[in-house]
């Protein structure tokens, strides 16, 4: 197995691994560990069937339920399509997924460790790769903020709401009303991470809607200004997709960005996206 970092300060990839046979325990810990400190992992040029995504993602911890439901695949319930594709006037899949900067679910008490996307079309314009997923290193963003600023906002804690600004990017009524039965939580706007015991920022424009104790217009600056800070361009990694990727993401350690530059019915994308439990945020 090899695992070659990109020369960003997130990004691996991962060649001489067959994902759809079992891993050696050793193996498997070689990925996990790359997986901690690169934090977005792509294995290229992977055949995996349904089971076998579903075993290699139990392998980092429970699969979870998805709870836009009407875009779970139709035999393997873990598994959401994530996709523009329509069949008889309706999405097959979640065609909106990834329109601002986020990280998967925040708006849930424990939001999950790791996503996984495997490629299955992937669109492209005159030999041009689109649909592009942008990533940003939460981790660095907070390191390089000065230590002041690193005290003032190390014991914050911000609200996140799935049916607040973010879902005024969906566009589905199954979509809304499924976001609206999701009640806020709380969250330190720093985390540690579990693994690393690293500081990552954790808020976000699109899902974190005020913090707690502070004046909402002084709060939603603040989000804003640490937003935007976190996916400056200098913690950035992009992911160039082919058919066949498997890859997968930290949410606690980046925040990532769907390029929507493509369009129904002129091109097509389909992956299939599970998610893995994470712990608590503390
Ligand atoms: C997502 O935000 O989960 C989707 C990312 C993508 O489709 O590129």
């Amino acid at each position: 197995m090899e695992i070659v970092p990109s020369p960003d300060v997130i990004g691996a990839e991962i060649y001489g691994v067959d994902l759809a046979q079992p891993l050696p325990d050793a193996e498997f810990g070689r990925i996990e560990a790359a997986f901690n400190k690169h934090a977005v992992l792509c294995f290229r040029s992977q055949k995996v069937d349904e089971p076998q995504l579903i075993a290699f993602a139990r392998r980092f911890g429970a699969v979870e339920r998805i709870f836009l439901t009407h875009y779970a695949h139709p035999t393997y319930p873990e598994i959401m399509l994530v996709s523009n594709i329509k069949e008889s006037g309706r999405d097959i899949g979640h065609a909106d997924a990834g329109r601002v900067w986020h990280t998967d679910m925040s708006y849930t008490t424990r939001p999950p460790r790791a996503t996984m996307l495997y490629a299955l079309e992937v669109p492209a314009e005159n030999g041009v790769v689109l649909g592009d997923t942008l990533f940003s290193s939460a981790a660095d963003a907070h390191d390089s903020l000065g230590q002041e600023r690193q005290q003032r906002i190390a014991k914050l804690r911000a609200i996140h709401q799935v049916a607040g600004r973010r879902a005024r990017t969906g566009t589905g009524q199954e979509d809304q009303a499924l976001r609206y039965q999701q009640p806020a939580v709380v969250h330190p706007v720093v985390r540690t991470h579990p693994h690393t015991g690293r500081k990552c920022l954790y808020v976000s424009k699109g899902e974190s809607e005020g913090i707690e104790g502070m004046p909402q217009d002084e709060a939603l600056g603040l989000i804003e200004e640490l937003a935007d800070h976190t996916v400056d361009p200098r913690f950035r990694h992009i992911h160039h997709w082919r058919v066949r990727d498997l890859l997968m993401w930290d949410n606690c350690a980046v925040q990532h960005l769907a390029s929507h530059d493509y369009e129904w019915p002129k091109h097509r994308r389909l992956m299939h996206r599970i998610t893995v439990g994470g712990t608590v945020p503390v």
